[in-house]
């Protein structure tokens, strides 16, 4: 009997995905609940054929040497991959999967959950009642402010901004966007929202959307200068990855009231310490990166990740390859496989 491939396993994943996983490998699989340390990561890596990662491990030259030759494919449990180093993967002929498409629409929940809480202080006014500060109905507090009518400003109009948009015509509301990597004139989401600079939509938005991956050209994308110019009266939504916002300068805004709020799913650092300054503002929402967590979702992302998973191990293409160049020079996998 042939044996079955070793893989690595860095945290649980939902039974779903787990069981493809044990069924056809020889999984070693880290159930604390602490992320595994880099130290036995790095130690329990070595021989395997397939690593299947969370996007809290970083996933790079080290790592990927530490594996060693036998090392066939790095699936991540997450459409954003910038855990990972893609090019060394690359150039060792790895290819490296995601799981898109199956959580565009709960993470476009989320953000669309995270607009209304921050623009209605829903958790300030549930925090009030627990309080027990509800007195007599007042006229003026807590007072929010309106979605329906007001302009969203999406930054990143890809599948999880598209659905964001989709979610805000229900509300009545404009949508304006920046996606430096959109064609308005080809794309298919014409009517849903209109085009325009990062600077314009700074300036008009009453809400700003991010959705874009985190890499050297949106690191910080949302910095003191363009903090400066969104209206006082602005929500920023970050459902997208911390470092895309500069957090000193987002903590000096909200202080500062330079704008009105902000609501948070991504955070830097992640996790945020419960003293971190951010939390000590009531003008800024924030919860622990819940984007995908939906029972459903969480249960595709792992059936996913465990078909990259697999497919790599076995020499096929994988699902969904974030590096398909790999196959372009047939590196790491054998060419009658991959037509
Ligand atoms: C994703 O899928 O990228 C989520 O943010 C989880 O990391």
């Amino acid at each position: 009997m042939l044996e079955k491939p070793k893989v690595l396993v860095t945290k649980t994943i939902p039974q779903a995905g787990l069981d493809l996983v044990r069924e056809a490998c020889d999984a070693d699989v880290w159930s604390n609940y602490e992320p595994m340390p880099r130290d036995v990561l790095l130690e329990s890596v070595s021989g395997v054929s397939g690593l299947l990662s969370l996007s809290t491990n970083a996933v790079d030259a080290e790592l990927m040497d530490a594996a060693g030759p036998e090392l066939k494919v790095i699936s991540n449990f997450a459409v954003g991959y910038d855990n990972i180093d893609v090019a060394a993967a690359t150039g060792r002929g790895i290819p490296v999967g995601n799981t898109p498409g199956v959580l565009t629409d709960t993470t476009a929940d989320l953000a669309f959950a995270l607009l209304m809480a921050a623009a209605r202080r829903i958790v300030e006014g549930a925090e009030y009642v627990k309080a027990g500060e509800w007195g007599a109905w007042r006229t003026v507090m807590p007072l929010g402010r309106d979605v329906h009518g007001a302009t969203l400003g999406i930054i990143g109009m890809g599948r999880i901004g598209r659905a964001v948009a989709r979610r805000a015509t229900g509300f009545d509301m404009r949508v304006i966007y920046f996606d430096p990597y959109c064609d308005p004139d080809k794309a298919p989401f014409v009517g849903v929202g209109l085009h325009c600079s990062l600077e314009e939509l700074l300036a008009e938005a009453d809400f700003v959307s991010l959705h874009v991956p985190l890499n050297e050209e949106t690191r910080h994308l949302i910095d003191a200068n363009a903090l400066a110019q969104m209206k006082p009266t602005a929500i920023l939504v970050n459902s997208a990855r911390g470092p895309v916002v500069d957090t000193d300068a987002l903590y000096d805004a909200l202080v500062e009231n330079q704008i009105a709020g902000a609501a948070l799913d991504v955070t830097d650092p992640e996790p945020l310490p419960s003293d971190h300054k951010l939390l000590s503002l009531p003008n800024c929402l924030v919860v622990p990166h819940i984007g995908s967590a939906s029972v459903i979702t969480r249960d595709r992302m792992a059936v996913l990740a465990a078909e990259n998973l697999l497919a790599g191990v076995r020499g096929q293409r994988l699902p969904n390859c974030v590096n398909p160049e790999v196959y372009a020079t047939g590196g790491g996998q054998p060419a009658a496989e991959l037509a």
